[in-house]
């Protein structure tokens, strides 16, 4: 961990060493708060409008005002970049509802607590991995990207104890998410991933992809997806800020495309890979 990375906390930018947040934060207590993960490349944050929209949505669900507005969060992220060498890296914004005493009942005064730091992008972006399902034990508002994430990491777990870097989550037999991930299977050439709705992270890497397989002519669909299509698919792969798009090589010890990258994932990668080239030459 590289805690002489600068922070952002409360208005401050300190090193990320000299932060401190009470032991009354709620964040702390109960994880009541919202977080983002803001991928940014050659010093520009991707998606940052799709992603504050998703805060705002995260926050108005949780019933917690936004307390900046998005030129306000634009100009801290911007400085944020800058204060950590401007160029690629993965920026992490947390809002809580603050310190207040313990209690469920939500306090009638609290300054929300406002965190944000960079952090280097992993170097295993689109690598390939291993995955397993696992029945999605999580609560029902999945679509909030909340800080309490216990049963994201109890089942994220289950995957590395056996061996896997990613659970994939079937909800009365019908496919969710990943533990951290949107998931996009192909069969007979289309590619499908689950609407949008209550049971999962609107993903800011699902939507790209979305977006440039329609705009490229590719054949896809937001759609149910079985256990059984999963099971029986010809590709799968999973979504996020920091996997991009990562090929599921091998589902449950069985190989996917005989343990090899598929070709649309050949070709949604290489639209993705293009799509943020054109940040670079911006
Ligand atoms: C549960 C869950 N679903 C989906 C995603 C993917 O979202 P994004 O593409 O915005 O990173 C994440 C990201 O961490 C996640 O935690």
């Amino acid at each position: 961990m590289n805690t002489s990375s600068t922070a952002y906390i409360n208005g401050q930018f300190v090193p990320l060493s000299e932060v401190t947040i009470s032991p009354l934060d709620r964040g702390f207590v109960f994880g009541d708060g919202v977080y983002e993960v803001i991928p940014v490349y050659h010093g520009v944050a991707f998606r940052l409008d799709e992603h504050l929209l998703r805060l705002n949505n995260s926050l108005s669900a949780i019933r917690l005002d936004n307390p900046y507005s998005d030129e306000k969060w634009a100009t801290v992220l911007n400085q944020l970049i800058e204060e950590n060498q401007a160029g690629d890296q993965s920026l992490y914004i947390q809002i809580t509802r603050g310190v207040a005493e313990r209690d469920h009942a939500f306090p009638e005064t609290s300054a929300a607590t406002i965190f944000a730091m960079s952090k280097p992008l992993p170097a295993s972006q689109q690598a390939p991995i291993k995955a397993i399902t696992l029945q999605d034990i999580r609560w029902q508002w999945c679509h909030i990207k909340s800080t309490a994430l216990l049963g994201n990491l109890l089942l994220r777990q289950q995957a590395i104890d056996r061996g896997c870097q990613e659970a994939i989550l079937l909800r009365d037999g019908v496919l969710t998410e990943g533990a951290a991930s949107n998931v996009f299977i192909v069969k007979d050439g289309v590619i499908l991933t689950p609407q949008k709705s209550n049971q999962i992270l609107p993903g800011i890497t699902r939507d790209i992809v979305v977006e440039l397989a329609e705009e490229n002519n590719v054949a896809i669909a937001e759609t149910e997806i079985s256990e059984q299509q999963l099971l029986s698919a010809d590709e799968i792969w999973v979504t996020s800020a920091t996997k991009e798009i990562a090929p599921v090589i091998e589902l449950n010890g069985k190989p996917i495309n005989s343990g090899k990258i598929g070709p649309a994932c050949q070709v949604m990668q290489k639209l993705f890979n293009q799509f943020k080239q054109t940040l670079r030459n911006q």
